[in-house]
């Protein structure tokens, strides 16, 4: 493996007599799975070209480790097999050397075993993550595709990555759905099950999932479609993209993002798309040919649209549209355009961004599940970033109006198992029954908190501020909160502590928030729960499971 490159970079390096390789610096015929590669941050980006009998066949940036390498990255060249690659990097091209093919990912042994690798959330194997994409249910399979960068930790080349869950809990990864192409990178987008065969790319009695994304280029975002029919393993590019343009009409880069559903009242396909300076509405017949409708002001990226049951009453429903920060206005829809009745609320914030909800869980379950996007820096990690859990959303009414709830998945459940349970306990005993588990990586606590004065009360670990209740203020954490019971001296929060996230739903889901996990630098404190003589009507402590532990990463 190293050796084959090696004799080649010889043989150019011989034939050239100069050891600062140029493009086109070496070929290697492919007999592995994965392309081995050095980075490091310190290093430039250059491009990296793979060539295959003159065809470009990849194209993309990377930090290239010329001394000694952070991390490594790999790349699947499983598609090149048996055929000679013509590989050139036009940056610094001392780290060439380096690079080998091989079966294994390098760190393949210690995958998911890494010090801070977070043990309950997902993230990826290697390289950076953002936005979930095309979150779809389908046969049997919880579908999460998502913005990746696999040759660094920091965004770039955007790729569709993809993972697959029976449980929304354990997750194995599997090989990138998208790769750039002659359009652009592949932004975010969603996905659907094309069941009466509308676009025509079914094939027998397997129904094709269709992509619907963002191709992003240096001079526009235009919409595009790929089809699979191998349950999002493989992935077919339409030859007619992109099926929307709109940069012109909105005199604008910013159209992005296109979210698609099935409007069964209407018999026809819905896309929702951030254009410019809010969400537009587009309608098709086939998946391809698309009509504008509407457009709502007021949102930025990452569209969501769906109607929820209040307060699980079917007959009593509300159409939710979101924007990249997961605030929202509810309405009505028509098929055609989004009527807000009331709005902007929010239901969640910190680390949160760019969440979507899965398309296409069966009737007889009817949840709309969200996934969110964690920016929580996963520090000296060869990866980055991860996502937050999923969680249900229900809309209930309040004395506020309608509004959003938020937990996480019943299927989250199995992670947890109860050790410890006190009920009515001072701070001072609270304290001393928690201490022991301050330094667990992974965690889960349920705690109700009873204040005798209007003022501040909450729970620190090391230090940071996991809850901060300011009821002269009302705030969370310095957010707005006040409960649905404006005169409760109680606040109920349940938290879910990872190796570097902390998850936090407050009063059953009213309102939630994520944060990266940063105990205080010399803080010996451990969690401590403060205020002025409150009580803690309710403490439960939960062991967390790891979510690898019977990893295979394929
Ligand atoms: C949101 C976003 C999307 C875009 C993607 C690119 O985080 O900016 O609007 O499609 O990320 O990675």
């Amino acid at each position: 493996m190293k050796y084959c490159l090696k004799v080649s970079l010889a043989i150019y390096i011989l034939f050239s007599g100069t050891t600062a390789l140029r493009a086109a610096d070496f070929t290697l015929k492919i007999t592995k799975r994965y392309l081995n590669i050095p980075v490091s941050q310190q290093e430039e980006r250059g491009t990296m070209q793979f060539t295959l009998g003159g065809k470009k066949e990849r194209s993309f940036k990377i930090r290239l480790a010329s001394n000694k390498p952070e991390y490594w990255v790999f790349c699947d060249v499983t598609a090149f097999k048996g055929k000679t690659l013509a590989i050139s990097y036009s940056g610094n091209t001392a780290g060439l050397s380096k690079i080998y093919q091989d079966d294994k990912i390098a760190g393949q042994d210690s995958l998911y075993a890494e010090s801070k690798r977070p043990q309950f959330h997902f993230t990826t194997r290697r390289g950076w993550i953002n936005d979930p994409n095309g979150l779809i249910f389908h046969e049997g399979e919880y579908h999460l595709f998502y913005q990746h960068n696999p040759y660094e930790r920091e965004w770039e080349n955007m790729h569709w990555g993809h993972a697959v869950s029976k449980d929304l809990v354990h997750w194995q990864e599997l090989p990138i759905a998208l790769y750039p192409d002659q359009l652009g990178t592949m932004f975010s987008g969603s996905t659907v099950i094309d069941y009466n065969n509308t676009a025509g790319f079914n094939k027998g009695n397997t129904p094709a999932m269709i992509a619907v994304y963002t191709a992003d280029n240096p001079d526009k975002q235009i919409q595009c479609l790929a089809y699979s029919l191998d349950k999002g393993r493989t992935w077919t590019k339409y030859a007619q993209n992109p099926l929307i343009d709109s940069k012109a009409k909105w005199n604008s880069k910013d159209t992005r993002d296109p979210r698609v559903f099935w409007y069964k009242p209407g018999n026809h396909w819905v896309l929702v798309l951030n254009e410019r300076d809010g969400h537009s509405i587009y309608t098709s017949k086939n998946l391809k040919d698309w009509n504008f409708e509407s457009h709502v002001t007021g949102f930025w990226e990452c569209p969501d649209l769906f109607e929820l049951p209040v307060d699980g009453n079917k007959n009593n429903t509300k159409w939710v549209m979101l924007g990249a920060s997961n605030t929202y206005m509810l309405g009505s829809f028509n098929g055609k355009t989004f009527t807000p009745e009331s709005g902007k609320h929010y239901f969640n914030t910190g680390s949160i961004y760019a969440a979507q909800t899965y398309t296409n869980i069966p009737e007889t379950d009817g949840r709309r599940i969200q996934i969110g996007w964690g920016r929580v820096p996963q520090t000296g990690m060869p990866f980055n970033n991860m996502m937050l859990l999923p969680t249900e959303l229900t809309l209930h009414t309040t004395k506020e109006g309608v509004r959003m709830f938020s937990v996480p998945v019943k299927e989250t459940e199995q992670l947890f198992k109860k050790i410890q349970q006190d009920n009515t306990l001072a701070a001072e005993e609270a304290n001393q029954k928690l201490q022991s588990f301050s330094k667990s990586d992974r965690l889960r606590i349920k705690a109700t908190l009873q204040l005798s004065h209007a003022t501040s009360a909450g729970l620190n670990l090391f230090g940071q501020r996991l809850l901060d209740y300011d009821l002269n203020f009302n705030k969370v954490n310095n957010v707005f909160y006040s409960p649905e019971d404006r005169t409760s001296m109680e606040i109920s929060a349940d938290i879910y502590l990872d190796r570097t996230s902390i998850e936090i739903f407050i009063d059953g889901g009213a309102y939630s928030y994520s944060m990266e996990r940063k105990p205080e630098l010399n803080n010996q404190e451990g969690f401590h729960i403060w205020g002025n003589n409150i009580k803690i009507k309710n403490l439960e402590v939960y062991s967390a499971d790891s979510i690898w532990q019977n990893s295979l990463a394929k």
